[in-house]
């Protein structure tokens, strides 16, 4: 089974319009050859930043994410961005259930399943995160929370949807921490979701996901992770942030 590799930058709360233009910019540059048309590269910023970022990516093999999208389709939800609004601003991409938006803004199972229905209906293609926490994986307990990530944020898609959507695996663990799972780690824990996913959806859907590993991925490590064979990309914090390191990282998941 082959699998498109995904590679994706999560800018998190960094880039103002000019800043995001400039990075898609240099991107474009470094980024125009043909032996780039095997990956998906994908920049998600800020929702200030997506248009400006929308416009500077046109033409190019950039495409574009948002971080975030709400359930419902308008409405008295002060803050909150629909699907149907990304989607018509050019948006592609939309990351959905990220560890900070679990931790800090009490995102849930449930509530992930409901912007991954709303992102869907738009035709969004999403990013669903799930991942465990330190003392998980020290508990013995990452396999059962995953699972409970899995058949809660994935409830009621159907096998045709899910084979469209991309997930990210990020120990939390190993976010900003500068400590990434190991190649053998990070490949046992996809190896356990595509089965979860299998138990879910049947073997030729699971075996079509695309499972991005991410947390502290970098130039450095990026080319044993994504050699493993349930390793289909990452999603990029910190060196995304950069061109250069976010190019480098590319061509080594490639095999570059
Ligand atoms: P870092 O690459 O900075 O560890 O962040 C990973 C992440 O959270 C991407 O969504």
């Amino acid at each position: 089974m082959s699998r498109k590799v995904i590679i994706a930058g999560n800018w998190k709360m960094n880039k103002t319009a000019a800043e995001g233009c400039e990075l898609v910019n240099a991107l474009k540059e470094k980024l125009g050859c043909s032996c780039y048309d095997n990956v998906d590269i994908v920049v998600c910023p800020p929702f200030t930043t997506l248009g400006a970022v929308v416009e500077a990516a046109k033409g190019s093999r950039i495409k574009v994410g948002a971080q975030n999208v709400h359930w419902a389709e308008s409405g008295a939800f002060t803050g909150e961005i629909s699907a149907e609004m990304l989607k018509t601003s050019g948006v592609e991409y939309v990351i959905i259930g990220h560890s900070e938006r679990r931790q800090y803004f009490g995102e849930t199972d449930a509530t992930v399943n409901s912007r991954l229905k709303a992102a869907l209906n738009a035709g969004l293609k999403p990013i669903v995160c799930i991942g465990e926490l330190l003392e998980e994986r020290e508990g013995g307990l990452t396999e059962k929370v995953l699972t409970t990530q899995i058949r809660g944020g994935f409830d009621g898609i159907t096998g045709e949807q899910m084979a469209n959507i991309v997930v990210a695996y990020e120990p939390v663990w190993a976010i900003g921490t500068g400590k990434t799972a190991t190649p053998d780690i990070a490949q046992e824990t996809h190896a356990h979701i595509r089965k979860e996913l299998e138990a879910m959806f049947g073997a030729e859907v699971a075996g079509k996901v695309r499972i991005q590993y991410g947390g502290s991925m970098k130039a450095d490590n990026a080319r044993e992770l994504v050699a493993q064979a349930d390793i289909d990309g990452g999603l990029i914090g910190g060196a995304a942030l950069k061109a250069d390191s976010f190019a480098a990282l590319i061509d080594e998941a490639m095999g570059k």
